[in-house]
């Protein structure tokens, strides 16, 4: 198996190397633009394997596209993160342009590749991946849900005084302010959330969710990396083991939930073939409100790509 990482940043440098410690590939490209800093970070991670006990090889890049050929999978990480006071969507111009041109030279060097973007603004740099890759769409996807479920799990974890290895939980929506967690799809060891925690403290850890990588951007004035990198690669292990796996992954919807020609966030069945099962809970009145209030400000800002 081979992998590449574009755009060797906090993000793509996090995933490369969690990628390498849990051995998902014989492989790994990490490729940049900067002269010499996929390289350098690449040489570090590799002098890791010694002491990690790991084999899979991991080779920078300094944007030659030539060394990421026959990649079985892509993570596209390249693209300016946010800093305070900015939106994910202030990002779209630049980061449109930067996903539009890795994505044209992945697939000139790996045509039948899966591609997991993780660029911001995240639904809609999924979307414009989508419109480059001339894949099908099952093959192109984008990675927010599970960092997102993730935080959620976390701050639950943190509340409940449990073991974050306990709650399962799923979460759907753009990856922005108006994602939805779904307190109805959580449970701690099978058991539903709402009988462990009042229901004023889940909403505020639900509304903590919500804004949960803008609390990491203002304590750092850059975005998160380390649970975006490991989020990322687990959704590489899922593809490259076919573990069928259910997460929440940013896909394109052709008519489930009632919405089409849009890219959301929604249970998946993630194995060797990208996509393989779009999974559609039967969500109650407010829930579908809520998806639909995510999907309209996703929609907004797909159609300023659209008119770009
Ligand atoms: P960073 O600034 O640390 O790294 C970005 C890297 O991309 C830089 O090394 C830069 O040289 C490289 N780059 C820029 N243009 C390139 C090109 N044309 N080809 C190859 N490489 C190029 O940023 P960080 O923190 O790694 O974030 C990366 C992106 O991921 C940002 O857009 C950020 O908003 C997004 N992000 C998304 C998350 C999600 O949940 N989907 C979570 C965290 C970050
Ligand atoms: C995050 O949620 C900014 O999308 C990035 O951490």
């Amino acid at each position: 198996m081979k992998v590449t990482v574009v755009g060797a940043g906090n993000v793509g440098a996090t995933c490369a190397n969690v990628i390498a410690h849990n051995e998902l590939a014989n492989e790994v490209i990490l490729l940049d633009i900067k002269e010499g800093i996929a390289e350098g970070k690449s040489l570090d991670i590799w002098q890791t394997a010694p002491i990690n006990l790991y084999d899979t090889r991991v080779k920078g890049s300094t944007n030659d596209y030539a060394a990421t050929a026959g990649s079985d999978v892509v993570v596209i990480t390249s693209g300016l993160p946010r800093k305070p006071g900015m939106s994910r969507d202030d990002l779209i111009a630049t980061n449109a342009g930067i996903v539009k041109s890795v994505t044209e030279n992945i697939i000139k060097y790996s045509p039948n590749t899966i591609i997991i973007v993780v660029s911001n603004p995240l639904d809609v740099m999924t979307y414009c991946a989508y419109l480059n890759s001339g894949l099908d769409s099952k093959k192109v996807f984008g990675m927010a849900g599970i960092l997102d479920t993730a935080r959620y799990r976390a701050f639950l974890a943190e509340a409940l005084n449990c073991s974050p290895k306990d709650i399962q939980a799923i979460l759907m929506g753009g990856h922005g302010d108006t994602m939805v967690p779904l307190p109805r799809y959580t449970t701690v060891s099978g058991i539903p959330v709402t009988e462990l925690i009042s229901a004023d403290k889940l909403e505020a850890i639900v509304q903590r969710t919500k804004v949960g990588g803008g609390e990491l951007v203002n304590l750092m004035g850059t975005s998160a990396w380390y649970a975006p990198g490991a989020a990322a690669a687990q959704m590489v292990e899922a593809i490259v083991r076919d573990q069928k796996r259910i997460y929440p992954v940013c896909a394109w919807l052709q008519g489930e939930y009632g919405m089409k020609d849009i890219y959301l966030g929604v249970p998946v069945k993630l194995g060797k073939n990208g996509i393989e099962e779009i999974i559609e809970l039967h969500l109650n009145d407010a829930e579908k409100l809520l998806l639909t209030n995510s999907a309209t400000a996703v929609k907004e800002v797909m159609s300023v790509l659209d008119n770009m």
